[in-house]
Parts: C-alpha cells; sequence; structure tokens
C-alpha cells in the first residue's frame, strides 16, 4: 500500500494570483495519482504568520524547490501527512518557513493530501475529515476597505452570511445583498467613484457609519423579500488602524474603551452577529472585554491575533478572548498545523471560520478543508471566479453528501 503512495515526481512553478501578483502552484506525483495545489496571499497580514515567501519573492521559492525539496521528498510516502509535513520543516531549517515561504510549504502540503485522496479515489474532504463533516455556511464580504482598496472604510470588512436551506441558496442570497448594496451606493453617492477591493466587496469614500447603515437596510430588505434570513458581521482588521494607542477612522479617533464600546454596540444595537480582529492583534484584554460582554450573542473571532497558530490560540482560551478562531493554511504553512489549531479550538467549544486570502487563485481546497474541519463559516467573498471556486465547490459537495 505504502509504494502505491510513494512520491515519485513533484514539480512546482509560478502562476498568478487575483491581484495579477506572483504565487506558487505545485504537483506532487504518486505512482497513480497526482495532486496540484496553488497558494493564496494577504494583503493585511498578522504579525505572527509565516511570511508567504523569502526574500527575492516566488521566484526565490521555486528556486529553493528545485535545489532543495524536489530531491528530499522523493521517495517520501505521501500516507504519512504529519511526516511529510514534518520534513518540509526540517528541509526548510527554520522555525517558521522563512527559507522556503510559507507559500511553497502550504501548496506542496497540501498537494501531498490531494494526491493521497486522489488514488485512494476519495474527495479531499472525506481524505482529512473523516466521516464527521460537515457543510459551513457562506460569509460574504460585500462592502469593504482597509488594506483591500485604497479609498473604502477604515474597517476592512463589513459581510453577509444568509441562512437557506441549502448552500446554493445562501450564495444566491449573499450576492443578492451585494447587488442592493451596488444600488444603494449608486444611488446615495450619484457620480462619486464606487468601485471594488480586492475580494470584490464595493468600495467607496464613506464613513464606517454609513457602511454600517447601508449593509443592515440591505440585509434587512433582502431578508424579507428572499424570506432567507441574512446575518451581518465586520473583519475590522484593527491593527490596520491602530495607532499610538488609538483607533483612528477616516472622520474621528477611538481610544481603546471607545472601541470596545462601539464593537458591543454592532452586536447589542445593530444586530450584527459576528465581529472578527475588532482590537489589534496583541490585545488579548481588550478581545475578552468585548467577548465578555456581548456573551452568546456574538461570535467574536480571531484572525491576526492568532495567525492559525495552536499556541496563540491557547492563549485566547486561558484569557477567553474570544469564541471562535479564523483559520487560514498558509498562516503556518502546512496541513498539519492548521489541523492542530482546528482541534485546541474545538476542544475548548469555539468556532472555527475558515478563510480565503484576499488575493486568491482557482484553487478550491479551502471548500473540501471547511467541509473536513467542520467550520461553522467559510470567508469565501460572494463574487469572483476565484471566490466562487470554492463557493460552487460546496456546492458539489452538499450534493455529494446528501445523495
Ligand atoms: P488578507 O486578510 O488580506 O491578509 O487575506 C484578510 C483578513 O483580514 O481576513
Ligand atoms: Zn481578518
Amino acid at each position: 500500500m505504502a509504494d502505491d503512495f510513494e512520491i515519485v515526481a513533484s514539480n512546482a512553478r509560478i502562476v498568478l494570483d487575483s491581484r495579477g501578483n506572483q504565487t506558487v502552484e505545485c504537483d506532487i506525483f504518486t505512482p497513480y495519482s497526482m495532486g496540484r495545489s496553488s497558494a493564496p496571499s494577504g494583503a493585511s497580514t498578522g504579525k505572527t504568520e509565516v511570511a508567504a515567501f523569502p526574500k527575492g519573492g516566488a521566484a526565490a521559492s521555486l528556486e529553493f524547490f528545485n535545489s532543495k525539496v524536489r530531491r528530499s521528498i522523493n521517495g517520501f510516502n505521501a500516507l504519512d501527512q504529519k511526516g511529510f509535513d514534518a520534513l518540509l520543516g526540517e528541509i526548510d531549517g527554520t522555525e517558521n518557513f522563512s527559507a522556503m515561504g510559507g507559500n511553497l510549504s502550504t501548496v506542496l502540503s497540501i498537494a501531498c493530501a490531494k494526491a493521497v485522496a486522489n488514488g485512494m479515489g476519495i474527495p479531499l474532504y472525506r481524505y482529512v475529515g473523516g466521516m464527521g463533516v460537515s457543510v459551513p455556511d457562506p460569509l460574504g464580504n460585500v462592502i469593504g476597505g482597509g488594506k483591500h482598496s485604497r479609498n473604502g472604510t477604515t474597517i476592512q470588512e463589513f459581510m453577509v452570511s444568509a441562512q437557506g436551506k441549502t448552500f446554493l441558496e445562501s450564495i444566491t442570497v449573499n450576492s443578492l445583498v451585494h447587488k442592493r448594496i451596488g444600488e444603494k451606493l449608486q444611488e446615495k453617492l450619484k457620480d462619486q467613484s464606487i468601485g471594488v477591493g480586492d475580494e470584490r466587496a464595493w468600495t467607496a469614500p464613506i464613513s464606517d457609519d454609513l457602511a454600517i447603515d447601508i449593509v443592515t437596510e440591505a440585509a434587512k430588505e433582502v431578508t424579507s423579500e428572499s424570506k432567507v434570513n441574512v446575518r451581518v458581521g465586520s473583519d475590522f482588521a484593527a491593527t490596520s488602524f491602530y495607532n499610538n494607542g488609538k483607533y483612528v477612522y477616516r472622520n474621528h479617533t477611538l481610544s481603546k474603551d471607545d472601541q470596545i464600546d462601539f464593537a458591543v454596540s454592532l452586536i447589542k444595537d445593530r444586530g450584527f452577529f459576528l465581529l472578527e480582529d475588532p482590537m489589534e492583534e496583541g490585545d488579548f484584554d481588550g478581545f475578552a472585554s468585548i467577548t465578555e460582554s456581548t456573551g452568546k450573542r456574538g461570535i467574536i473571532v480571531g484572525d491576526d491575533i492568532y495567525t492559525t497558530k495552536a499556541s496563540l490560540i491557547r492563549k485566547g482560551i486561558e484569557k477567553k478572548s474570544s469564541n471562535a478562531v479564523l483559520i487560514k493554511v498558509n498562516q503556518v504553512g502546512t496541513l498539519t498545523s492548521t489541523l492542530e489549531a482546528v482541534e485546541v479550538a474545538r476542544a475548548a467549544g469555539w468556532k472555527n471560520v475558515i478563510s480565503h486570502r484576499s488575493g486568491e487563485t482557482t484553487d478550491d481546497f479551502l471548500a473540501h478543508l471547511s467541509v473536513a474541519f467542520r467550520s461553522s463559516l467559510i470567508k469565501s467573498g460572494t463574487i469572483g471566479g476565484e471566490r466562487l471556486a470554492k463557493l460552487n465547490e460546496l456546492v458539489r459537495i452538499q450534493e455529494d453528501l446528501t445523495s
């Protein structure tokens, strides 16, 4: 059996992501199968996440693959995912994949798992998740700014999550909200410029307060028209506008305490169901105040604060900083470390929200991992080919699971 899954060849190349930036793709071959994966890249990265590329960018990763990786993984048993991921760490030789880059380790790790799943003739979600799998709800960015556009809101993302009877119904309703918001922005802004950001959310030179009004109004209207409940949430990505102990918005500045009150009010007074990174990434206590004040009413998600690292999630559990974690594979660089993060969170009763990056490829591994990890939600936008590669794959997976 092991011989059937021996790595007999591998290959890597440079491709472009949805921002038009270079990234890496890799193929791993066993005697009877192949796995291929390409990696996304973030713009709003956490301080503790592994860097996507070493100095020299994707070209340096490719050079590292050709000179150091290809030969070392030849002959390895791809069934041993944990061993393979450990081997990647050894080949890299640093603590955090800074020699090969987190994107190269990610695509090698995922391609290895895909090669095995393909060789076994089972879907990736089944190979990684076993029998206890489930389909998440979609969480899609509809208005945004921050580091994802030039002149949008200070808050990075306003998101919606429809609760349809099927995944297809949910993503259809999410995209109806996206359309409705476009109409509302056009009506309000007349000739001023409206555009879309990196994740295809609308972006316009408006205040965060106006964005809150527009997104909650659109969600309400579409809920009543479609009879499908649409919830509203937000990823503040608060580190990106934190400066000298203050949160600096387009038109005003908030102290730490005011920022906590503002975040809590979105859940308590404006009906938001989810807040991601409402405080800067070092503020475990500020996160905890929000989580405590909002209680069971809100999902408080940590992204930059944990960067998918089990050790930081454990710290968050101890401090009761949140009740959910954002999961991005290339923040830690291997499937094994990502699984560890998911398991640590699950053991504490936390939800996990799996996420795309702002610069994406058409690889759909995220859809499979969301099912394998029993994620409550998948963040993968509402429209755009690279986002829909994941969302449409979940339509197929749901069909598979219910047929
Ligand atoms: P990214 O971040 O731009 O690093 O992908 C998105 C997010 O903050 O969730
Ligand atoms: Zn985030």
